[in-house]
Parts: structure tokens; sequence; C-alpha cells
């Protein structure tokens, strides 16, 4: 079936390039996009068509990188490091997952939370529990939202019985868990929590699962500078961390890993030459002092660029803001070390938080034709204006400035899956 979308149409085409088709039409034929035109094609013309008036119908937001169980602790433990935070609030409060009701109950309102707030992609680590990580799978799928959920494996360096699998349950249970995922449009993805709490025995079998079965990997890397010291102990005969997983083939195209503050020059060329994806996770890498990651160096690099939330290193879940912060980072490097590497404006912000993702899902920059539709409609803000905004002011003002409920409709795989009431 064919449907049409009118209103002010703004996409990501290219990093940096905002392209915005005032009173535009989208057109999709079955939930997967034809084309924006100015002018209605006459093929078009008897098509049902949703007129969104002066609204801004935009790409939703990918969100590639963020814990679920973590939702209940946003905004807490911010004045610690990376490895202290993790063992004093993180593992307990991952560790509630066990209670599948508990799970249903939090997971549901995760996925509201989400959708209400235009992401419709993501890349998330559930908990260890393979339950959970049913439920938590089927309350996006319920809700609308797509993408890569995995169970996390971790049999070291945990919370020994509360947090912390044996290496044969670890690997047994992420067996289990593969056969019982059923989901339409949420898949699973492997999830070494990383190099410290993954023995070289486990790391070495979730490798070989992901090239038996072609999986997708993620993890996190370089993050912190006392976790990669630990990680050179760990692992003496790797150079740098980043081997630590190319060692056991989880280092490839089909790789996600988080973080990346400290990768070097060197590193960066790793991930190029593998095709692994980087997401910079500017709000978390802030909260817990990880440091400003060097974004610009990796996109000028060639390296694939993606934003996570990262909740709950991360205090933001909502992708507005997400792309506020990594504005401001890259602000922040520019002022502290090079006056010459530009920041990251409003358009290359909003295209790493949109476009950049949707890649890794295998899509085309922005709406472009044969894309499963993925989008948001997005009201006119309500603060004082100083005068008419234009739809790219508009933009920057959601960016800077999000406001609750500003989000009116979300189209996700090219289905309607919320209308604000
Ligand atoms: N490294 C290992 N686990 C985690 C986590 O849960 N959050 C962050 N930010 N880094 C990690
Ligand atoms: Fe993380």
């Amino acid at each position: 079936m064919v449907q049409v979308l009118k209103g002010n149409i703004v996409q990501a085409p290219a990093l940096g390039e905002l392209q915005i088709t005032e009173q535009g039409y989208l057109v999709m034929e079955d939930g997967v996009i034809r084309g924006v035109y100015d002018r209605l094609p006459l093929e078009y013309a008897t098509a049902p068509l949703v007129d969104y008036g002066q609204a801004l119908v935009m790409q939703s937001f990918a969100d590639m990188h963020l814990h679920a169980p973590q939702y209940p602790m946003l905004g807490m433990g911010m004045d610690l490091p990376l490895l202290e935070w993790l063992d004093t609030y993180t593992f307990p409060t991952e560790a509630r997952f066990a209670d599948t009701d508990y799970a249903r109950r939090i997971y549901r309102r995760l996925a509201t939370d989400l959708i209400t707030n235009g992401t419709t992609r993501v890349c998330m680590f559930s908990s260890l529990h393979t339950d959970a990580t049913w439920i938590l799978m089927e309350e996006l799928e319920r809700a609308g939202v797509t993408g890569y959920v995995g169970k996390v494996n971790m049999d070291r360096n945990g919370l020994p019985g509360v947090l912390q699998e044996t290496t044969e349950e670890s690997i047994r249970e992420t067996l289990r868990w593969l056969e019982g995922c059923h989901f339409d449009h949420v898949k699973p993805i492997l999830t070494p929590r990383f190099t410290p709490s993954c023995t070289d025995e486990l790391m070495a079998a979730l490798g070989r699962l992901a090239q038996e079965k072609g999986l997708y990997v993620q993890s996190h890397l370089s993050e912190n500078l006392g976790e990669i010291q630990w990680v050179k102990e760990l692992h003496p005969d790797c150079q740098q961390y980043w081997e630590t997983y190319a060692k056991y083939g989880l280092w490839t195209s089909r790789t996600v890993m988080a973080h990346c503050v400290w990768s070097d020059e060197r590193e960066r060329q790793a991930m190029k030459d593998a095709g692994v994806t980087v997401v910079h996770c500017a709000d978390s890498n802030q909260n817990i002092c990880s440091g400003v990651a060097p974004v610009r160096a990796m996109l000028n690099e060639g390296v694939k660029v993606a934003l996570g939330s990262d909740i709950a290193g991360g205090d933001h879940l909502h992708m507005f803001d997400v792309v506020a912060a990594s504005i401001r980072a890259s602000k922040a490097r520019r002022m502290m070390d090079d006056w010459s590497t530009p920041f990251l404006t409003v358009a290359e912000g909003w295209y790493l938080a949109t476009s950049a993702g949707e890649e890794f899902f295998g899509e085309q920059p922005g709406f472009a034709a044969g894309n499963s539709l993925h989008a948001i409609v997005l009201a006119d803000d309500t603060l004082p204006q100083p005068r008419t905004l234009t739809p790219a002011e508009r933009l920057e003002r959601a960016v800077y400035r999000r406001q609750e409920g500003a989000v009116q409709a979300v189209w996700s795989a090219g289905r309607k899956i919320y209308a604000k009431p």
C-alpha cells in the first residue's frame, strides 16, 4: 500500500548536510520509502495522505549503545570512575534482573520512553540473565523498537554469586538464548561485556559462534585509562586493547565498539581496516570522567562513528540531549587541546545520531529510497521565539532545548507505532 506523509521534511543524506523539503511529500510503499518530493507525483495523487502541517517530519534516532538494566539507576554514582562505578552501582543494579517480574516492569517503561522520544533503533546491552533478555526483546518488539539486543557474557571480575557466570554456563546460556530469539524486529547480538569480564576461553567460544552463525558483536573499548592498564595486564601478548578482541575473531565489520576515548592512530587504523563501528558516548564519557573521544580525527580518517546514550553512564536517554552532549564534547576538545580542530556542527551531530546508526542496519543515509521508514514528527516548539524560525533552526532548538512531549508521532520499520494522545 502506498502512503504519503506531508510536512517539513528534514533528512541528513551526508555528514554535515541537512536536506530540508518545506511542505514536501514523503512517499512510502508497504513501509519502504519511495522518495521525498517537492510536489506530489501524479501517480500517488490518490494515495492516502497524512498532513502534518508545519511539523517537522524527521529521521528517527538510532541509539547505538545503551544498557537496559541500568535504566533504574540513571544519574547515580556519577562521582566515581568507571571501574568503581561498575562494582558499586552497576553490577548490583543489573543483578536485580534475575527477577523476571521486575524486568518486565522496568523494560516496559524503558521501551515506552524510547519510543515516545523518537528512538526507533537500538544496539543494546541486557544483563547476563537469559530470561530477562527475552523479556527485554519482547517489550521492545511490542513497543515498536527495532535493532539488536545482547545477553551479556561475563565469567570473571563481576560479583561472584551475584552477577557472574561460570565459563560453561555463559556459553550454554548464550546458546539457549539464541535458540529462543524469534522476534521480527529485534535481533540478537553477541555481547562480551568487555575484556576484563571475559576469560580467554569464553572470548574464543564467542568468536567461534560469531563466525559460525554470522552474528554481530558489541562490546566496550578503550574507555578509561585504568581499564586500559588492566587489559594490558590481562593480555601481555597484545600491544593494544583492540587486539584482545581481534585475537578471537570479534573484530569485524559486524562489530560495534562503545567509547574508544583513548584509541590512538594505530587503534583507529585497525577500526578502519576491519570496518568496525565506533559508538561515541559523550555524555557517559564526561559523567564518569573517562575522557573526550577524538571524534573529528575518526571522521577525518574514515572510521565509522555513531552515537550512543550509554545509559546509565550517560544520564540522558533522549537522543536530542545526546546530540547536544556530543557537540559540547567536541567543543571541549577544541578548546582544551587544538583550536584548529573543527567542532561538530548541529547538522553533523544529528547525522551521527540518525543516518550513521542507520548504516549499521544496512540502510542508506537519510530518507533514501529503499530504506524502511523510521521517522518522527516534531511539533513546533512552545518556547518564546524571537521571530519565525526556519526548519533548521527548529531542529537546532530541539537539540539544545528538548521539550517534553514534542514528539507527536513515530514511525518505525514502516509502521506508525506512536501518536501523542
Ligand atoms: N565497561 C564495562 N561495562 C560497562 C558499563 O556497564 N558501562 C560502561 N560505561 N562501561 C562499561
Ligand atoms: Fe556501556
